[in-house]
């Protein structure tokens, strides 16, 4: 069975900070310039040669949106312009022809995702010649996950049955809030009716699996405006749902100065958001999976989680064995062989690079065994709420006590409070610990004490 969640307020103020989302351990702000093309050739090169090479995943990045949604903290471009992405299909076709030779023929393509900005800025024709484009460059595996992040605004129902023909089999739509205030407060107006006939046309044409993505913290939310939210999020009934926290982060993404500070809900009010989300969700049938997200008792992350096979990866969790990652366009991030490179977010520079014959990483990290083994503790925690203390010590061959004595120290304090329990055998996280399970990650972060500003906050 699924274990419970306590929600605990004063437990959660108590643990109030910033931190990073784990997609990545390392995280992001590790990586360095000291990674070229050169270190992913070599990464790349080593990968091939393993006794059994993993398969591959592609993650391409289309960047544009058309229209600006004041919160947004994703790497895009806005643009009215359509006729920017004739070229952009083009760099992308250029950097697959660089990509794909390096990668030994055999090694099939099991993943494959859209995300962005917005993919459906390209237009029927152009999502049919990228899916060409990809076809000539990677060899498709017989049974493959084909996800896409869609805009309800920004598709028809005839491109939803496009992407069902052209083998998309899981959608995410991005729903935010239903709360008409709210919309006009972050400059995305969608209706309700909107969103529905988009998941209907979905459905129809066989989709197999539809997460929506919401945001609390969002201005004028309010318990009960988010709760008519929730309401019709569960008439609609994903499969899974991404509840993130607001990122506000101004000085970063400077959109968001246009959201007024005064009208974001408290801290206390967004707890409650909070608390009211994760009991309306359970009592409809929703399982939490861990940070920010929920799939109903039927999917199959929920049986993965229970069968101890769920990954945490870029795009959240996954159901899908461990795959090397490959990432086309501009700031799209991979994982090669224990390393993670990225490409130059910059788009003239990113174009640059392709048009003079190179990569375009810029960026990225090889993971030194130290950083392996905190990845699986993080990794571990975060998908299964466990850890087998005695497997990690045959696995990496040391002393858990003796390696993590600090952490221990730190692990006893969350202990205390309820967190966890730890004790020879294993870490074993509580119903109070699991929503709080950044901050126990937290602990095996070796870089953190260097980078909390630049995180956002845990709840
Ligand atoms: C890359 S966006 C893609 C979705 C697609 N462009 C759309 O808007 O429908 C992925 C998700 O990130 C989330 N997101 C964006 N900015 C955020 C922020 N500042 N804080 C929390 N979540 C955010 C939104 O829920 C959004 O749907
Ligand atoms: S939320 Fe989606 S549509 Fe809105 S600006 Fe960000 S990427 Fe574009």
């Amino acid at each position: 069975m699924t274990k419970p969640l306590d929600f605990d307020q004063e437990l959660i103020k108590k643990y109030d900070r910033s931190g990073p989302r784990y997609t990545s351990y390392p995280t992001a702000p590790q990586f360095s310039a000291d990674y070229t093309a050169e270190t992913f050739k070599r990464c790349v090169e080593y990968s091939n040669n393993e006794i059994i090479p993993k398969p591959l995943s592609l993650y391409v990045h289309i960047p544009y949106c058309d229209t600006i949604c004041y919160y947004c903290a994703c790497n895009k471009i806005i643009t009215k312009n359509h006729a920017v992405t004739a070229e952009y299909l083009q760099l992308l076709n250029q950097e697959m022809d660089m990509l794909a030779p390096l990668f030994d023929a055999d090694r099939e393509l099991e993943q494959l995702h859209f995300g962005g900005g917005t993919p459906t800025f390209l237009n029927d024709e152009e999502l049919q010649t990228l899916m060409q484009s990809i076809e000539q460059h990677f060899k498709f595996a017989e049974e493959r996950e084909m996800s896409i992040e869609i805009d309800p605004r920004k598709v028809s129902n005839e491109t939803i049955h496009l992407l069902a023909e052209i083998g998309f089999n899981r959608i995410s739509l991005g729903v935010q809030d239903f709360d008409a205030t709210v919309q006009e407060a972050v400059n995305r107006i969608q209706s309700y009716e909107l969103v529905r006939d988009r998941l209907a046309a979905a459905r129809e044409v066989g989709i197999e699996s539809v997460n929506m993505d919401l945001i609390y913290g969002l201005p004028f939310q309010s318990e009960s405006t988010f709760a008519n939210t929730l309401d019709k999020v569960i008439e609609l009934r994903p499969d899974r749902l991404s509840i993130f926290n607001y990122a506000h982060l101004p000085e970063r993404f400077k959109p968001q100065r246009r959201i007024n500070e005064e009208d974001l809900p408290t801290p206390a009010q967004k707890l409650n958001i909070l608390q009211l989300t994760m009991e309306k969700l359970q009592q409809a049938g929703y399982v939490y999976i861990g940070m920010d997200h929920f799939a109903l008792e039927s999917d199959s992350m929920v049986k993965a989680q229970q069968e101890g096979t769920l990954q945490r990866n870029f795009q959240g969790y996954s159901t899908h064995a461990d795959t090397d990652l490959v990432a086309i366009g501009v700031s799209s991030i991979g994982s090669v062989c224990d390393s993670y490179s990225q490409n130059s977010s910059n788009f003239e520079d990113y174009k640059a690079r392709i048009e003079a014959g190179e990569l375009p990483i810029v960026r990225g990290l090889v993971m030194s065994e130290e950083d392996r083994l905190r990845k699986q503790i993080i990794n571990q925690l975060i998908c299964h709420f466990h850890l087998d203390i005695q497997s990690f010590e045959q696995h990496w061959h040391l002393q858990f006590n003796d390696h993590f004595a600090h952490e221990i120290t730190e692990l006893e304090a969350m202990a205390k409070d309820g967190l966890l329990t730890i004790d020879d055998q294993a870490i074993q996280v509580q119903p109070k610990g699991r929503l709080l399970i950044r901050n126990i990650c937290m602990v095996f972060d070796a870089y953190l004490q260097h980078n909390v500003v630049q995180f956002s906050k845990v709840i």
